[in-house]
């Protein structure tokens, strides 16, 4: 028996919808995707496959956002509180909707959603190029809802077809979490050209790696860093003294402080 088979029929006996719930289960056993009382917005939902697990797993404190532009049976008796909306997210007025529901972004950094999570795939042609194309630029969509609506530390998870343009999503991707990860999971071996990038920890830090800035060390803390403030943003830098102004180079950025170095 296939994997495909293998999948198909232990979905059918534990009441999943679709073979792909067992993908996600694997994408967060190697990725931690989701908790108690997470807010999760699943794009390319339907038929609902992911929406049970990702119900299942942030219980009844949590809330799940399905989204597809084909029609998906609500869950039966679902613990959390999940909504449904229906659109095309190559509209922009579905990534509104998708705002609304989730109650918008309050706060000028971090918004209200955990984790994103996408499904979406293309019609398939065929054509491998185009096909491949068309699968980034629906990553590309949930990227947006992505970097619109996550919280500072949130996660984004998306599937796309491996090919040549690849690379340059990863690196439009990359600047905006602590790193990104590309992710088989074995649920998905039997189509060879699917993988799932596993983007982890938004950043929303007013500084990015590499970034020379200039800052004053108003305190020195525990470890004997100094402490620089960038927008309310910590920032430590080694080996220097309280009341210093001085360039220092940001070595490593982290959902809530930065590291950084002088420059000389
Ligand atoms: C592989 S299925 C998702 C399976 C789902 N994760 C599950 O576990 O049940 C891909 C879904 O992406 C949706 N999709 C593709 N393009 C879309 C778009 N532009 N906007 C919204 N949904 C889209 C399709 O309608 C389809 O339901």
């Amino acid at each position: 028996m296939s994997r495909k088979d293998e999948y198909y029929n232990k979905a059918k006996q534990q009441g999943y919808r679709a073979r792909s719930a067992y993908k996600l289960q694997q994408l967060d056993e190697t990725a931690g995707l989701f908790g108690e009382g997470r807010t999760v917005v699943d794009l390319g939902a339907a038929p609902g496959g992911w929406l049970q697990v990702a119900a299942e797993r942030v219980g009844e404190r949590g809330t799940v956002v399905g989204v597809d532009r084909q029609r998906i049976d609500p869950l039966d008796d679902p613990e959390p509180s999940v909504e449904y909306v229906r659109g095309d997210m190559t509209d922009e007025s579905t990534k509104i909707e998708i705002r609304d529901v989730v109650g918008g972004v309050d706060d000028e950094r971090g918004g209200p959603v955990d984790v994103v999570i996408s499904d979406m795939a293309p019609n398939m042609t065929g054509e491998y190029d185009l096909d491949h194309a068309r699968s980034v630029h629906l990553v590309r969509q949930a990227f947006e809802v992505a970097t619109d609506l996550l919280d500072t530390g949130g996660d984004f998870a998306a599937k796309v077809f491996d090919g040549q343009d690849l690379e340059d999503l990863i690196a439009d991707i990359e600047p905006e979490f602590e790193y990104v990860r590309e992710v088989r999971p074995d649920a998905s071996r039997d189509s060879s050209s699917e993988l799932y990038l596993v983007a982890k920890h938004r950043l929303t830090a007013p500084v990015r790696e590499g970034d020379v800035i200039e800052v004053t060390i108003e305190d020195i803390g525990e470890e004997g860093d100094g402490i620089a403030k960038v927008e309310d943003f910590t920032v430590f830098v080694s080996g220097v003294e309280e009341g210093e102004t001085l360039d220092v180079r940001v070595d490593d950025v982290k959902p809530r402080y930065a590291f950084a170095q002088p420059t000389e």
